[in-house]
């Protein structure tokens, strides 16, 4: 019995760390300067508008369907943490989208109300189970790092670039978090099933490759990041997650700590 709750607590752990994460860095955001309202040129305007409001509207979710699944998730478990921290987690992703929507008013760029790809995103997302929705949502997080990256070198606005380097420092985050979460399920499949499930998460991962290079690449390559670098850098985030993903027992992250350390945290960004 002493043992068996052992156990569960050891489970917990993790989701616990990462639920004080989350509130930890809510209550720990870099101070954006919101009196540097520099308009960006009509050049950078032009390049930049389509897909600022693209990502704004990708940012932001009520998240009440997977809300309801992490639920039904850390009941199977008893994993409660995840749950409470799936919560603030979206509450995190409503505030990078409010971030982009304060800078779009700034510069007059109207926002979208719909944007086709994450319309496909959202649809994959609600058609599956727990798993295919993180699954969904860990591949746009890794284009998303690479995407931030990009804007942040494209761009002049140094209010832009200090949304996009906040943004930067939780989606690295969110990257170990959702893999995380996959990895409790993966511990608790046979090796063949696995197999099977990275193969659909590599059909998943390398359509998306496609599709977000030929909607984004001017922004990219404004960025500095160029095609072969593209593939570089999701590739290496991808494989960033399957590790914690596929590690057999789980992995030890100190989120908290880890974003204490500005030198650690910088390379963790790094692509
Ligand atoms: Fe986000
Ligand atoms: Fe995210």
């Amino acid at each position: 019995m002493l043992k068996q709750r052992e156990e569960i607590q050891e489970e917990q752990r993790p989701f616990k760390d990462w639920f004080e994460f989350f509130e930890w860095n809510r209550d720990n955001q870099t101070s954006i300067d919101w009196s540097n309202e520099d308009q960006m040129s009509s050049k950078e305007k032009e390049l930049l508008s389509a897909s600022l409001q693209d990502f704004q509207v990708g940012e932001y979710s009520e998240g009440k369907n997977f809300q309801k699944k992490a639920h039904i998730f850390s009941a199977l478990f008893d994993i409660p943490w995840y749950s409470r921290s799936i919560e603030l987690f979206i509450k995190e992703e409503q505030r990078h989208s409010h971030y982009l929507l304060d800078f779009m008013e700034i510069q007059s760029i109207e926002p979208k109300k719909e944007v086709w790809l994450d319309f496909i995103f959202t649809k994959l997302r609600s058609l599956g189970n727990l798993e295919a929705k993180v699954m969904v949502l860990l591949t746009a997080e890794i284009f998303s790092m690479v995407f931030y990256k990009a804007l942040r070198e494209a761009s002049n606005s140094v209010l832009l670039k200090q949304i996009c380097q906040q943004i930067l420092k939780d989606e690295v985050k969110h990257l170990q978090f959702q893999s995380l979460a996959l990895q409790c399920l993966y511990s608790k499949r046979s090796n063949f099933q696995n197999t099977l499930h990275r193969f659909v998460d590599k059909i998943i991962f390398r359509s998306t490759q496609a599709v977000v290079w030929m909607k984004y690449r001017k922004v990219f390559q404004a960025g500095g990041v160029y095609f072969k670098n593209y593939l570089k850098y999701s590739n290496k985030w991808h494989s960033k997650c399957e590790e914690i993903i596929l590690a057999k027992d789980k992995p030890i992250i100190n989120p908290i700590n880890s974003c204490k350390n500005a030198s650690s945290l910088k390379q963790e960004i790094r692509a």
